[in-house]
């Protein structure tokens, strides 16, 4: 606590993606919990004059609460690298690594990660790009753009008719994407914390969203989604989806707290979908249910997220 003490830590929440709604208020919750602690706390809404306000704002360090483009993205670590202003969370590499959901997965199934099969989306030849779904992942099918969260743009597709129908009008909307083989299982979600000593892997929280995936509404709408903490699965289970994750979060070479979700068969088998380096930290999120799981509330959390941060 004592290396904040006349400090002044900015957190930059808000921002310029679709996500901005939840990063106010994932901000918000930050704030608060880093007054609780006592410390010295300014709110600062990201947007294209941002430069601008930390300079004013005379911020020592950083407190991300941003999610999508331009905050979970390398973007913002980017312009904090050349400002000089440590911040907390993943550097500008593995943010942006982490943001892309095909190339998370290009790295980890080239280090023995298990991901779902997927085919990537060639706007410009729709019968390829369906002849190599059919023979890749076949159906039920799930659409993914590259770079969005929030479950945005993530939709299932049940036949191969139905997604003729819907790719031209889909890549228009959402540029790059690509389809993903439907896991049929359990929705698990899994917290890591990196101190720079050494990685704890936080319990597995379990997801039973009411709609039929975890998709946006059921993400922030409370009771949308039940949560079990620690999720009910098999020890061994448990144990081995712990293992990978830690690997997966090394792979990809990030940094302080970020989450993996992970979709558990019933044969046991398991498949990482995606990293999550600035995981939401609004009351209804993951990471802060995890974090109570063991005790730790949202000022503790916060401090642990700052006590990442390296500050030189
Ligand atoms: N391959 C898949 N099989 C089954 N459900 C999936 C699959 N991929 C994603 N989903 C569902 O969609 C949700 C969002 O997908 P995800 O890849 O985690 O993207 P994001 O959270 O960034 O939007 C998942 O939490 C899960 O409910
Ligand atoms: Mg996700």
């Amino acid at each position: 606590m004592s290396r904040y003490l006349n400090k002044t830590i900015g957190v930059l929440m808000g921002g310029m993606s679709s996500e901005r709604e939840i990063s106010l208020r994932s901000g918000v919750n930050v704030m608060n919990a880093l007054k609780t602690l006592g410390l010295r706390a300014v709110q600062i809404d990201v947007d294209r004059e941002v430069s601008q306000k930390l300079l004013s704002e005379k911020i020592d360090i950083a407190f991300i609460a941003l999610h999508g483009t331009y905050g979970e993205d390398g973007c913002i670590q980017g312009l904090l690298e050349v400002m000089g202003i440590p911040y907390t969370g993943s550097g500008v590499a593995a943010s942006a690594i982490a943001m892309d959901k095909l190339l998370s997965k290009k790295i980890w199934s080239a280090s023995g990660i298990p991901v779902a099969e997927s085919v990537e989306i060639d706007p410009s030849n729709i019968e390829a790009t369906l002849k190599k779904i059919g023979e890749n992942t076949g159906y039920p099918v799930v659409l993914k753009p590259y770079s969005e969260g929030s479950s945005v743009g993530v939709e299932l597709v049940k036949t191969e008719g139905e997604l003729r129908a819907r790719l031209p009008e889909y890549s228009r909307q959402f540029g790059l994407a690509f389809a993903e083989k439907y896991i049929k299982g359990k929705e698990l979600t899994v917290g890591v914390i990196d101190d720079g000593k050494e990685l704890t892997v936080f319990p597995i929280l379990e997801l039973r969203p009411k709609n039929e995936f975890y998709d946006f509404e059921a993400k922030y709408t409370q009771g949308m989604t039940d949560f079990v903490i620690p999720a009910a699965i098999p020890e061994e289970s448990t144990k081995a989806i712990q293992a990978t994750v830690k690997k997966a979060f090394r792979d990809l070479g990030l940094k302080g707290v970020a989450r993996i979700d992970v979709m558990l068969q019933d044969d046991g088998r398991y498949f990482c979908l995606e990293a999550n380096s600035l995981p939401g930290l609004t009351d209804t999120s993951d990471i802060p249910a995890m974090a109570r799981e063991v005790g730790i509330g949202m000022p503790e959390l916060a401090l642990r997220i700052l006590d990442c941060v390296e500050i030189k």
